[in-house]
């Protein structure tokens, strides 16, 4: 049986099926592939059987691997890779739940990752959907004079910004040796594949507005962010054991839902790919 690649939403998603990522892909099915990743923005791949390095192997199909942020969750033995579970604490007892809230991934890093990618190892009976928000979609139903507004505004991204109520876990000692304290990246960029532009922001890391201040600039980020995650921007994926799913940090935001059974395990292998200088 052929590949075949379905849309699962008007705007966003595609899962592809009848492809095993175990086993040699040829270069016509590889640019298929891209084609469709950059197209739909989230590619979920079913039914793979995959152990860490077998991902590790089958994301390179796509790109290069990025050195995440935060190895506190690289597996041992293959480090590249990190794991995303529910049974984490912070230091003070509290459950600790990766990516509750929306955010694009590492904007906070001079060349943000193009591409995060998830396989799912072990899920809850049910809930734990990933949302994805569609940010070419947020941009192009703007205003016009909002997008007059903003396209030249240049936000200061950092690990974790001072007014966010979100918490995130520590980076090492080791780490933040690595992590850049703050950069710099416009708040409009443009997809360097499908010259699409979409509204990068990023609610946990944007610490401002280079040349507003904060009673200008959080008042204006709340604004784009709620605009963003109206329902009808929205593809809400629901996982199945198996799937290995990959979006576009580029042109979506999305979260993690902590809203299953916590006594039961959600668990899943993370890789990222190594993006460019957004402009
Ligand atoms: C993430 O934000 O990388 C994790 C998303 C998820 O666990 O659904």
């Amino acid at each position: 049986m052929g590949m075949t690649i379905t849309k699962l939403s008007d705007h966003t998603g595609a899962e592809v099926t009848g492809i095993d990522l175990t086993k040699p892909v040829d270069a016509e099915t590889q640019a298929r592939l891209n084609q469709a990743f950059a197209e739909h923005s989230v590619l979920v791949i079913r039914d793979q059987h995959m152990d860490p390095h077998r991902v590790l192997t089958a994301v390179q199909l796509f790109g290069e691997v990025f050195i995440q942020h935060n190895t506190r969750f690289a597996l041992p033995e293959c480090p590249q890779i990190h794991y995303i579970s529910n049974q984490d604490k912070f230091p003070d007892g509290t459950r600790y739940i990766p990516g509750e809230g929306y955010h694009t991934d590492h904007s906070n890093d001079a060349r943000p990752p193009k591409a995060t990618v998830l396989f799912a190892v072990t899920l809850p009976d049910r809930g734990g959907d990933t949302q994805y928000v569609n940010m070419h979609r947020a941009y192009e139903t703007l205003p016009a004079a909002v997008q007059e507004r903003i396209a030249d505004l240049k936000a200061i991204h950092v690990y974790q910004n001072s007014h966010s109520t979100r918490k995130l876990m520590g980076l090492t000692e080791a780490a933040k040796e690595r992590v850049p304290n703050a950069v710099l990246h416009p708040i409009v960029r443009t997809h360097p594949e499908t010259g699409r532009k979409a509204i990068y922001i990023n609610p946990i890391r944007i610490e401002g507005i280079l040349g507003l201040s904060h009673t200008e600039a959080l008042p204006l980020l709340d604004y784009l962010l709620e605009h963003a995650v109206r329902e009808e921007h929205q593809y809400r994926h629901r996982w199945r054991k198996g799937d290995l799913a990959m979006w576009d940090n580029r042109c979506l935001l999305h979260k993690a839902n902590g809203d299953y059974d916590m006594n039961q395990l959600r668990y899943l292998y993370r890789v990222m790919l190594k993006g460019s200088v957004p402009n």
